[in-house]
């Protein structure tokens, strides 16, 4: 793997941070060279190009819902990470669409799975709207992590380093946001998301990896370990985001309540 130094995510809630991190990741990024044919295998390029069409339209919207809930908060620092945080997606959507058309397709316009992702992200508030967003985050994290270590494309591969960075700090920034938010509703309300939430993403993991196999399968990672991983990756964020709860279960099961 190549040496490039990307800015590092904070740890805190504090927004003026997490502002600052993403105006340098804004600067920092890597510089990909598109003008060169592409190393891929045959047995990659078709399942690959359908995976990340299906991303690219995930990746492509104006956040323009999600903006205007943010608004509501009334957090100029968090407004402005929002807007940020959205100008990285619609940079993701670029960098993958120059992708698909170097690897000889393009584009599509409409896909099932993003047309249910934005009815569901649209049916409650800005928590539950991030809650949704966050299946795809995780999902998407996982993938172009497989897809960073066993492409063997030179610019594909720093293309997936950059946007992994990038998946990550996201997923980071919105637990970090729900665990502060969650923290101030009861147990049983709390217990209540976290397991509605736990069901729509093993759904949505499941789906995704049985869809996508043959693409994992061409990275040399099998549909189950994707799907374990995946679920692993969302239980660290589970407990991250729902601490209170997870906290509670421990001190009951060591009689410390
Ligand atoms: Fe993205
Ligand atoms: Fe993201």
């Amino acid at each position: 793997m190549f040496d490039f130094p990307l800015p590092i995510q904070p740890s805190t809630y504090d927004m003026k941070d997490w502002l600052g991190y993403f105006k340098q990741n804004k600067q920092a990024r890597i510089t990909l060279d598109w003008s060169r044919e592409l190393i891929v295998d045959d047995s990659l390029r078709h399942p690959l190009l359908k995976t990340l069409q299906c991303f690219q339209i995930g990746e492509t919207g104006e956040g323009e819902h999600l903006l205007n809930y943010a608004n509501k908060i009334k957090n100029a620092d968090y407004i402005a990470c929002i807007e940020l945080f959205i100008e990285e997606e619609q940079e993701h959507a670029r960098l993958l669409a120059q992708a698909i058309q170097s690897l000889g397709s393009s584009p599509i316009q409409s896909h099932w799975a993003q047309t249910a992702f934005f009815i569901l992200r649209r049916l409650g508030k800005l928590e539950s709207e991030i809650l949704i967003l966050l299946i795809g985050e995780i999902i998407g994290l996982n993938f172009y992590a497989i897809a960073r270590d066993n492409v063997k494309d030179p610019t594909l591969t720093k293309m997936f380093y950059q946007i992994t960075h990038d998946e990550f700090g996201h997923t980071k920034f919105h637990s970090l946001y729900l665990s502060h938010f969650f923290s101030q509703l009861p147990n049983i309300k709390q217990n209540l998301i976290a397991y509605i939430w736990r069901i729509i993403f093993i759904g949505a993991a499941l789906v995704f990896s049985i869809d996508n196999r043959q693409t994992l399968k061409n990275l040399n990672t099998s549909p189950i370990s994707f799907f374990k991983t995946c679920l692993l990756f969302f239980n660290q964020n589970c407990k991250k985001i729902f601490s209170q709860l997870f906290t509670c279960t421990v001190e009951k099961v060591y009689g410390q309540e």
